[in-house]
């Protein structure tokens, strides 16, 4: 009895042991980011020379934050563009969002054709944190734009455009949803396959592209509180905390993938398609970047 106690117990330990080992190399790629984005932002003024050495003085000590923390970073560019942020303020008293939410919540709460909804695949609408996730069974990453269309079509009703409408209003349901009951982004890596696929999306991440060979991490990590097109970047890290986001520009709501297309864009690049293998792994990438911050969405940017 106690030998085959024993050995359960070996057996379970061996198992946490090696589930934990496929996020080891993850676990330091977010914890090399946090760390740099901090000091990045301990005193910009003193950091020009090392951090920001095409800024003003005048820039850096008057209209930058000082000693920002890894949770503050989900504030995108208004985290430490204090200009930004009072204006972010302003617009955040009333939120251009909330008929979004509520389209959302009636959305989630509508029967399909055959009488279900979309309770009996997401029973708990606090998951925006959980998203996404690598499904060892189809050997992919499942965003939550993905995961919305399965279970449409699961109950025989057409997949939604993964950019806006519907899929932006049932994400922005979801997201508020779990900023309301304080959940925090949450992603595993269980298994060499997921690890895998963190590391492809990684390595789009930092990869040149387009004509102008630029990556996302020249402009969202080296490029953080430089401006183009005066537009101050904001950090990879807390990227994925409050989408979906409801642009000026756009006059509406948008999902990630909307977003990235756009960034796609900037660099001279042919976009990549919402539920591409590229697009999924990217994701997954950067949501594993904000580990353990506080979901936050939906949000609002220019
Ligand atoms: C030439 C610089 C540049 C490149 C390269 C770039 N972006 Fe961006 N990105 C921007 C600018 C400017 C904005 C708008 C201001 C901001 O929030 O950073 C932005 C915004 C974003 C946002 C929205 C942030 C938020 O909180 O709303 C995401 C997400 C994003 N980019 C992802 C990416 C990804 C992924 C890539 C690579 C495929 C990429 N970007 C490449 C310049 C760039």
């Amino acid at each position: 009895m106690n030998v085959i106690k024993i050995t359960v117990a070996a057996l379970l330990m061996a198992s946490l042991a090696s589930a934990a080992s496929f996020n080891t190399q993850a676990e330091k790629d977010r914890k090399a980011l946090i760390a740099y984005m901090e000091k990045k932002f301990s005193d910009p003024a003193k950091n020009k020379g090392s951090f920001f050495p095409y800024s003003t003085n005048e820039e850096l000590s008057k209209r930058f934050t000082k000693g920002i923390k890894r949770d503050a970073f989900r504030l995108g560019s208004y985290a430490y563009d204090k200009g930004g942020k009072s204006q972010y303020d302003e617009v955040m008293e009333m939120p251009p969002f909330e008929d979004n939410i509520d389209a959302g919540k009636a959305l989630y709460e509508k029967k399909f054709a055959n009488g279900k909804t979309f309770k009996s695949c997401f029973p708990d609408p606090a998951i925006a944190g959980e998203y996404p996730k690598f499904d060892d069974k189809k050997g992919t990453v499942v965003t939550l734009t993905l995961a919305i269309n399965e279970c449409l079509k699961a109950n025989g009703e057409k997949p939604w455009k993964m950019k806006k409408g519907k899929m932006a209003d049932l994400e922005a349901y979801f997201a508020s949803a779990s900023t309301e009951a304080g959940k925090k982004v949450h992603i595993v890596i269980q298994s060499e396959a997921a690890a895998q696929a963190y590391e492809a999306g990684k390595k789009a991440y930092y990869s040149q592209r387009g004509y102008l060979k630029l990556s996302c991490a020249t402009c969202h990590v080296q490029g953080t509180g430089k401006r183009v097109r005066n537009e101050y970047m904001s950090p990879l890290l807390g990227h994925t905390t409050h989408f979906p986001v409801y642009r000026l520009k756009w006059q509406g709501l948008g999902t990630l993938e909307r977003r990235i297309e756009g960034c796609n864009k900037d660099e001279g690049e042919k976009p990549h398609k919402p539920g591409s293998p590229w697009m999924s792994n990217v994701l997954y990438f950067m949501a594993y970047m904000s580990n353990e911050m506080p979901v936050d969405g939906p949000a609002i940017r220019k």
